[in-house]
């Protein structure tokens, strides 16, 4: 089904690697800031190597580990290259997240998955997961979108959003480009719920404020340049929203090179974050929370449509069982997505909705 070496263009429907198949394997990741993780290949409990620390720092970052940022390994084990408990057990649960098989080792497809370009968003808040996929065998049978904790959303009495790209905040591709990426990504949330979007003539009067930074950019979540994090936004009714400017973005609106990340796939992701959604386990959903590079991921799938239409409700003239949201797929030439932000409650949702279970957040 995917030749390692392929370079065509391939359209090809996400299948879920628990079932057997080989997970994609990342494109070029050498100038990834997370390409040392490679290393650790086969790491399993007991081992003690060089760079396990850093990987406990990431595992950190994104949920799955606890500990002050000031310990010391000479008073904190979690700060140590020693393959322990605590790392088992993290190691379980993002492969539980990502649909991995729950081994509690560095297998390659649980390294393949941790060095892939993301969302700056956690994946687990105060120690709850909001992405579970545990215990559900089929990926057809999923519906695992999130919210952030406490459900925020934009209130009732605003159900137009204006938008605007900072006048400074800037990559080089053109302006008119830019704005019309921006556009049909918002669009395809407003062509699925009541919500609308528009651009606004002010700036420093939008509800959402779109910018491309570098580094450290005053929020406490700098960006970390080439792949690794990609972008992130806030939760309702926040409103920031951004992209890592050193990305090699592609904006044209074809299928990326390899090394390239698709500027739409990542605003459409962001976007589900700015009207409080989380990230969801779902591979084939818009809030999964990895992108490969050299793919285009921008139809929002029956996972994200149910999640953001029960804040929102559903567009009138949404006609799902005509959409291609129903067979999400993913245009490969390369790599994955990613969000950020912050997810606290996880709606599960069999066809109708069954349960909403409310989860902690950062
Ligand atoms: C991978 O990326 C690095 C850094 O961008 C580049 O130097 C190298 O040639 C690339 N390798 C392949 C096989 O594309
Ligand atoms: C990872 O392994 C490669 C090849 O074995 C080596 O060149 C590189 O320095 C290693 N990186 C780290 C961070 O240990
Ligand atoms: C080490 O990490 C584990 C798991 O995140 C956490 O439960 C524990 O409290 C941490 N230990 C310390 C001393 O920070
Ligand atoms: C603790 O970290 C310091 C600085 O990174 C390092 O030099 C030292 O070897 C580490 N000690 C242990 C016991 O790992
Ligand atoms: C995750 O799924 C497992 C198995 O279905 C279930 O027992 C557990 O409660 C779920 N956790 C969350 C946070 O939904
Ligand atoms: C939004 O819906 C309209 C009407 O169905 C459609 O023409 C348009 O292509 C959709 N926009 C996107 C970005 O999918
Ligand atoms: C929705 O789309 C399906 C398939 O295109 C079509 O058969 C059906 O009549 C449509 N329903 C409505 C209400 O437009
Ligand atoms: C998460 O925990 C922190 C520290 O205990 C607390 O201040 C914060 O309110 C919690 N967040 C949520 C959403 O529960």
């Amino acid at each position: 089904m995917k030749s390692p070496a392929a370079i065509a263009i391939l359209l090809l429907v996400l299948v879920n690697s628990v079932s057997g198949l080989p997970n994609f394997l990342p494109k070029n990741i050498s100038s990834s800031p997370w390409a040392p993780f490679q290393n650790l290949t086969g790491c399993h409990m007991g081992d003690h190597v060089p760079g396990l620390v850093d990987l406990k720092r990431y595992l950190k970052r994104f949920g799955y580990m606890n500990f002050p940022d000031t310990a010391t390994n000479s008073t904190n084990a979690n700060v140590t290259d020693e393959f322990d408990d605590s790392l088992e057990w993290a190691i379980k649960t993002y492969q539980k997240n990502f649909n991995l098989n729950p081994t509690g080792s560095l297998d390659l497809s649980t390294v393949n998955q941790i060095v892939r370009p993301r969302c700056g968003v956690a994946d687990i808040i105060n120690g709850s997961t909001s992405m579970n996929s545990s215990g559900a065998a089929h990926a057809n049978d999923r519906r695992l979108y999130s919210f952030f904790p406490g459900s925020p959303s934009w209130p009732s009495n605003k159900r137009q959003l204006t938008y605007a790209i900072s006048p400074t905040a800037r990559i080089s591709a053109d302006d008119a480009t830019l704005r019309s990426i921006f556009a049909r990504a918002f669009e395809r949330w407003a062509n699925v719920t009541q919500m609308t979007f528009v651009e606004a003539a002010e700036y420093s009067a939008a509800d959402i404020k779109i910018g491309f930074y570098s580094g450290d950019h005053g929020d406490g979540e700098a960006f970390d340049g080439v792949l690794g994090t990609l972008a992130h936004a806030f939760s309702p009714t926040n409103g920031r929203f951004h992209l890592d400017a050193a990305e090699n973005w592609a904006v044209d609106g074809s299928l990326p090179s390899v090394g390239e990340i698709d500027l739409e796939s990542v605003a459409v992701h962001e976007i589900g974050h700015l009207l409080g959604l989380g990230h969801s386990s779902v591979e084939e959903a818009i809030m999964f929370p990895t992108i490969t590079s050299g793919t285009r991921r921008v139809e929002l799938a029956a996972d994200d449509v149910a999640g953001v239409q029960l804040l929102y409700g559903a567009n009138p003239t949404y006609n799902a069982s005509s959409s291609s949201s129903n067979s999400a797929q993913e245009e490969e030439r390369g790599g994955a997505t990613s969000g950020g932000g912050r997810v606290v409650t996880l709606g599960l949702f069999s066809g109708a909705v069954s349960a909403i279970v409310s989860l902690l957040i950062l």
